[in-house]
């Protein structure tokens, strides 16, 4: 992944830089660095760690070039140390990379013969001195970049800038995001319109294959094929204004707690309060024209893919595959053209997402992408975008794009059992009725964090920690568990709650607890009976339900959290909130950086 930002502006950039590395960090925070030129001549900063190091050492040694480049790093080639981190330069440029060069070994091993010394573990490293090779035999940087880009393999994005070159950078776009910003005889270059947000809003994204060349008074761009290209130039209002903590200690809380707001602000865009119907965006096919839904996302938005599959199931009658991206991308299913497929993501830039939407779209599939963010890379290549308003999630673990998501995939299942004729009109209104509640009972399952919180200091005692649910709580078992190893580091392993004696149920003893998702719902009591089989060993239950629940399973548990009453179409969204608040306050209790784990991003642009 990577974030990356290149500045031709008309006073010192590296402020300007910073602070738009700050907007990208959710692309990763292993290493940041920038390079300016001072008096013609390539100068760096870098720093390992977080964006706030790489500024302690511009407060020591500033930069005043008007033109640069930066990076906010998450390592793939070479560890994340000040040596690896990005700008690489030579002495002749200065690159940033997003991606990963495949090729990089025999392309090393090419430039080691010719005596190049390399100082770097990176892929990146490689193509500094490929094009710095050109430039030396006495090609100009647009020609030298002309030869060496068809020599590179892999997925990235590139930002050059060049030696004694004060009004010019270059930037390529081969499979990994990048954008062009235009302002008042200042240009720019950003991983997205957000970077760019505080200097201008005017952006043209570059498709795969082009490489643009910037100077203050334009952009001149080609395609893969070397010929003239025009990009449309669009607004872009993103707000310029990086999002604040409020109150809260950590943006993870804060999101947790929008989660009324938002989901009601999603909702009130797919429902027809009046009607007390669903409104479906404009699909150009109806559910009721295909037999088959497929359904691709990674992380987070593959549970909620995986929720979706219950419910599509079970109200419209509609069969669904569900993936995770990565695998998805490279199975070879058979797609028969004309069904449907989904994809689920909130950055809309995820790599292996990306390629699913597109692997789809080549096999005649009518493409749905559920995004947090319409204008990204998957929205623009989306026949139909179903946005998620959930605002931008700052917090690395998703949280409130979670129920954003689920609340869009159910407002579609719905209406797909419409289109269908799977469902009556009264109970698309009970369902829409359920749907509507959903705002109010989040915000009355916040009433558990005091209780939640005493649980946690526990839980964070533990070595290994289980999840069960049965029907929709099992993807939500799921995600309880992905929430607490992302932040809290603890091992976590969601199951469904009936395959535990399939094997999980080995690792019970009096030292893993085993956190129970558990709605009053048409299999509560079976879930009750895998219960009763973890207490015969000894297990410690944590059983998360609902008064009926709990005065119907009557068992004694470590601690029982009840949850407010609800239908149980939308328990998922109702129970992701204390699954979430467990995870959270675990971690925060343990010390951990809650907002930006370790070794994770937010956006995952590589494979
Ligand atoms: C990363 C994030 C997860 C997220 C996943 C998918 O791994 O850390 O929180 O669920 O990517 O991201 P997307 O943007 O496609 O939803």
């Amino acid at each position: 992944m990577c974030g990356i930002v290149g500045i031709l502006g008309r006073s010192a950039v590296a402020p300007l830089l910073v602070d738009a590395l700050k907007r990208l960090e959710y692309r990763g925070y292993d290493s940041a660095g920038v390079a300016t030129l001072e008096h013609g001549h390539i100068e760096r900063r870098r720093a390992e760690g977080k964006l706030r190091n790489l500024e302690l050492k511009l407060s020591d040694a500033p930069l005043m070039g008007a033109i640069g480049i930066g990076h906010t790093r998450w390592a793939t080639h070479g560890r994340p140390n000040e040596t690896n981190a990005h700008p690489h330069a030579t002495d002749k440029l200065a690159v940033v990379h997003n991606g990963i060069i495949e090729n990089f070994r025999p392309l090393r091993e090419e430039l080691q013969a010719k005596g190049v010394v390399f100082e770097t573990e990176t892929d990146t490293e490689v193509v500094a001195q490929l094009v710095t090779e050109e430039i030396v035999q006495g090609r100009s940087p647009v020609d030298a970049l002309a030869a060496t880009l068809p020599r590179l393999r892999g997925a990235f994005a590139l930002v050059f800038l060049f030696d004694g070159e004060e009004n010019l950078l270059i930037g390529a776009r081969h499979g990994a995001p990048l954008a062009i910003g235009y302002g008042d005889g200042e240009m720019y270059f950003g991983s997205d319109a957000l970077a760019l947000a505080p200097f201008t809003d005017e952006i043209s994204y570059l498709e795969d294959g082009d490489w643009a060349v910037l100077s203050r008074s334009g952009a001149t761009i080609r395609d893969a094929q070397g010929g003239l290209a025009e990009r449309p130039r669009q607004t872009v209002p993103v707000g310029s204004v990086i999002a604040s903590k409020g109150n809260y200690r950590h943006f993870m809380a804060k999101e947790i707690y929008e989660q009324p707001e938002v989901v009601g602000r999603t909702l009130a865009h797919y429902v027809d309060f009046g009607r007390c119907a669903v409104r479906l965006p404009e699909l150009p096919f109806s559910f009721a024209d295909v037999s088959r839904l497929s359904i691709s996302a990674c992380g987070t938005a593959y549970y909620a893919g995986l929720v979706a599959k219950y419910w599509f199931e079970r109200l419209a009658r509609l069969p669904v595959e569900i993936d995770v991206a990565s695998e998805f991308r490279y199975r070879e299913a058979p797609l028969e053209p004309g069904q449907a497929a989904l994809f689920v993501s909130q950055s809309g830039e995820t790599a292996d997402t990306l390629a699913s939407l597109r692997y789809a779209k080549a096999h005649g599939q009518h493409t749905l992408s559920i995004l947090n963010v319409p204008t990204s890379t998957m929205g623009r290549e989306s026949a139909v975008v179903a946005p998620t308003l959930a605002g931008p999630e700052i917090g690395v673990a998703s949280t409130k794009a979670f129920t954003c998501q689920l609340s869009v995939l159910l407002a579609l299942a719905i209406g797909a059992a419409r289109q269908r004729e799977t469902l009556s009109q009264a109970e698309e209104q009970r369902l829409v009725e359920a749907l509507v509640a959903v705002p109010s009972l989040m915000t009355e399952a916040f009433r558990t964090e005091a209780e939640i919180e005493t649980i946690s200091r526990e839980l964070s005692k533990a070595k290994d920690v289980l999840y069960l649910g049965r029907g929709t709580s099992f993807p939500l078992a799921l995600e309880g568990a992905l929430k607490l190893k992302e932040i809290s580091y603890i091992h976590a392993e969601g199951y469904a709650a009936g395959e535990l004696k399939h094997g999980p149920i080995a690792l019970i003893d009096e030292t893993m607890p085993v956190i129970v998702i558990a709605p009053h719902d048409a299999v509560f009591e079976k879930t009750v009976s895998n219960m009763q089989e973890v207490a015969a060993r000894g297990g410690r239950i944590l059983l998360i339900t609902d008064e009926r629940g709990a005065a119907e399973a009557a068992m004694d548990t470590m601690a029982t959290v009840i949850m407010p009453d609800c239908d149980p179409v939308v328990a998922p969204l109702i129970f992701a909130v204390p699954a979430q608040l467990l995870a959270y306050h675990t971690a925060v209790f343990m010390g951990k950086d809650v907002d930006q784990p370790r070794n994770l991003a937010k956006s995952v642009t590589v494979e």
